[in-house]
């Protein structure tokens, strides 16, 4: 087997061998899932470059991003591409879903595919709540004290609250573990997740009306 060989048959794979010209019309889809995922990859690629002047301290959480919004050439643009993302994010992944309700896309065979969708929905709200204490602005204060409010009143809650708040808000090991799980563990399992979903689409012989 020569050495390109996986990558032609990764290639040859990616596009399906049929498709059918009712299939590609936009009004089944209004390209959301699409539109969904540009979002999320701006906000990896804004994100990814917010790390390299964010600190996850303290001190230093509210100072780096005053420093990158006063001295950095295009720091405000950055910040603000990275916080307009989420929020498109958030509103097509709803309008998707509402898509999918609609056209009655999560009945069988595509199940599953809701299942996935729905985990993608949760991770991505938590995501973003985990994002918002972040810059430790008084937004960040008060947004994630009202938010932990309501998860210690659910049963359970307040291991929930105590295990993301270790040393309270604005504590440097609380904004340590927001900062994992926004950083490396939920874009780690959204990607996986965006994978899994784009393989049911293909699996589930393709999107509406179906085969
Ligand atoms: C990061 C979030 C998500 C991304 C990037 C994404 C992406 C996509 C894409 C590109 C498609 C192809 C058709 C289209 O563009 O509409 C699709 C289809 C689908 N999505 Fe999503 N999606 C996400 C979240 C969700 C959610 C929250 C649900 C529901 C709870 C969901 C359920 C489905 C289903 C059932 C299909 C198959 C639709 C059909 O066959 O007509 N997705 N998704």
């Amino acid at each position: 087997m020569k050495v390109h060989e996986p990558l032609k048959d990764f290639l040859v794979h990616l596009f399906p061998r049929v498709v059918i010209r009712k299939n590609l019309r936009i009004q089944y889809t209004f390209c959301l899932g699409g539109l969904a995922l540009t979002s999320f990859l701006m906000l990896l690629f804004s994100g990814f470059l917010l790390v390299f002047y964010y600190q996850p301290t303290s001190e230093g959480a509210y100072a780096s991003i005053l420093f990158l919004e006063e001295h950095v050439s295009g720091g405000k643009f950055i910040r603000s591409l990275h916080r307009m993302s989420s929020h498109a994010l958030l509103i097509l992944i709803f309008l998707h879903t509402l898509r999918v309700i609609l056209t009655g896309a999560y009945r069988p065979p595509r199940q599953m595919n809701w299942l996935i969708g729905f985990a993608l929905l949760c991770l991505a709200l938590f995501a973003a709540y985990t994002g918002y204490l972040l810059p430790m602005d008084q937004l960040a204060l008060w947004a994630t004290q009202t938010g932990m409010e309501l998860v210690a009143i659910v049963p359970g809650g307040g291991y929930v609250r105590d295990f993301l708040l270790p040393d309270g808000i604005g504590g440097t090991l609380s904004i340590l573990r927001f900062y994992a799980l926004h950083i490396v563990v939920l874009p780690v399992l959204m990607i996986i997740l965006c994978a899994l979903h784009f393989y049911r689409i293909r699996k589930d012989k393709g999107l509406l009306p179906y085969l």
